[in-house]
């Protein structure tokens, strides 16, 4: 049997109504805030993450899914997307359109990680970025944006953890700082730290090698080393978000795994998710856009891990309704005319036959006005067609057959209520669509037809 791969899955109805969910809520609340939505390519050359995210980070060095193109060159799933963001920020010039560029985007990212609880090889991010600001006030606004999405998705239990790491003007003197505690040190620590210490001394402080963990802890840290200019912009953020009443805790410890990260960068973490508890990771990246032969244009963003956000919601006890199964259209007869059978009247062949196609019309039409409808799909006893109905919990049976094409007035059965009335197509039409009065959740009542 062929199964998914190692890392990837399959999200089947009726979970997926929570991701559904989570989409269009987050959709909702960055269109408040003046976003628009980016659909880029979910590959892109490898050199756009290697410059971007980083050589020595652990994404490039050991995660990334990289392919010889039959034309030569490098292509690489996407690890992620603001470099894709940042990409088409330089391509497009959109630097030229009026006001920020605030973009969102929502789909699945790569890496070759060990796959556990929260942690998949193909997974899903709901991202967004402001690219043209250095202002406090964008950060702050990001962050408000987050928790409003949070708040409605009705995510509790999220922490805010915040830090800054410098940029260009202060990190070099950190990092020179860094090194010389790291030589003394570096010959207790795993192999990729000793090569780190050297080669991206920041990424030491990702380890997470238990053993380095009592050195790592010893290290300075770059709140420490902040530039005043640095400082003015975390100093200006914290007040922002405590005129917004934004509750966060200062992680100075936390460096997140990427690169191209300057000044302010942040998690939102979920106490119930166990050891992949980050919910969402982002921060700045002045100097993105230049490092990719870009104009000067400094840029905020957040990615929230779509699969850890459904599963904390989950684990939260927030569940989303499959859409409800409204009508079940039952008909009696046979799907093709056969000829009459001996003793049997010739029109009694023809209107079963006709009951099929009679029932398709009416399926049609209860779909037109928005119902959620199954049609029997072959031919069945009434009994079993209404236990197949239940089954699927359909709210109403509607039964078409013989009789009724004659009469021109069909038994709609209320499943849950156990109640059934004879009504003609135009009444069923009326009760059931939610443009006749009734939203098909709450009907009218139906009297019981004895
Ligand atoms: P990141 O921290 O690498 O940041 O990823 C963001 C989020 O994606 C994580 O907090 C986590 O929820 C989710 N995530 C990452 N790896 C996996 C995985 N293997 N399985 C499931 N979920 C995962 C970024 O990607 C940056 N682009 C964020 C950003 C945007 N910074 C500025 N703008």
């Amino acid at each position: 049997m062929i199964r998914a791969i190692k890392g990837t899955r399959d999200i089947l109805p009726a979970e997926t109504a929570l991701w559904n969910r989570v989409e269009a809520l987050a959709r909702e609340v960055f269109v408040s805030y003046n976003y628009g939505e980016i659909r880029m390519p979910i590959f892109e050359e490898t050199e756009l993450f290697a410059r971007s995210v980083g050589e020595e980070t652990d994404i490039v060095r050991k995660e990334m899914y990289t392919f010889a193109d039959r034309e030569g060159g490098s292509l690489t799933l996407r690890p992620e997307a603001t470099a894709s963001v940042v990409r088409a920020y330089i391509e497009h010039r959109l630097w030229e359109r009026p006001g920020l560029t605030k973009l969102y985007y929502i789909g699945p990212m790569f890496r070759r990680e060990r796959p556990q609880k929260g942690r998949y090889r193909q997974f899903s991010q709901i991202g967004a970025e402001v690219i043209g600001s250095d202002s406090p006030a964008v950060d702050a606004e990001v962050l408000e944006m987050l928790i409003e999405l949070l708040d409605r998705a009705g995510l509790k239990g999220c922490e805010l953890r915040l830090n800054s790491i410098g940029d260009a003007a202060c990190r070099p003197r950190y990092l020179e700082r860094l090194r010389e505690e790291l030589a003394r040190g570096r010959h207790r620590l795993c192999p990729d730290c000793q090569r780190r210490a050297v080669a991206n001394p920041l990424r030491v402080l990702d380890c997470k090698v238990a053993a380095d963990q009592p050195i790592i802890e010893k290290l300075p840290r770059m709140m420490d080393f902040l530039c005043g200019a640095c400082r003015a912009h975390l100093d200006s953020l914290e007040q922002a978000l405590r005129d917004r009443a934004i509750p966060y805790a200062v992680e100075p410890r936390m460096v997140r795994g990427l690169d191209y990260y300057t000044r302010t960068t942040f998690e939102f973490v979920h106490h119930r998710l166990g050891a992949q508890n980050a919910v969402l990771g982002g921060g700045r990246y002045d100097g993105l856009s230049e490092l990719l032969g870009g104009p000067k244009a400094p840029g905020i963003g957040f990615s929230i891990g779509e699969d850890r956000f459904v599963l904390s919601l989950q684990e939260s006890g927030v569940e989303a309704e499959q859409g409800a199964l409204d009508v079940y259209v039952i008909w009696i007869g046979e799907e093709q005319p056969r000829p009459a059978q001996s003793g049997e009247a010739a029109w009694g062949a023809m209107a079963r036959a006709a009951a099929f196609g009679h029932a398709a019309q009416l399926a049609r039409d209860l779909r037109r006005r928005g119902l959620a409808v199954e049609l029997q799909p072959e031919p069945r006893k009434l009994r079993r067609a209404l236990e197949q109905a239940s089954k699927q919990k359909a709210r109403f049976a509607l039964i078409v057959g013989e009789n009724e094409i004659r009469s021109g007035r069909y038994p709609l059965r209320d499943l849950a209520r156990g109640e059934q009335r004879e009504l003609s197509r135009e009444e069923i039409l009326r009760a059931l669509s939610p443009a006749g009065g009734a939203a098909p959740a709450s009907p009218p009542a139906i009297p019981t037809h004895p």
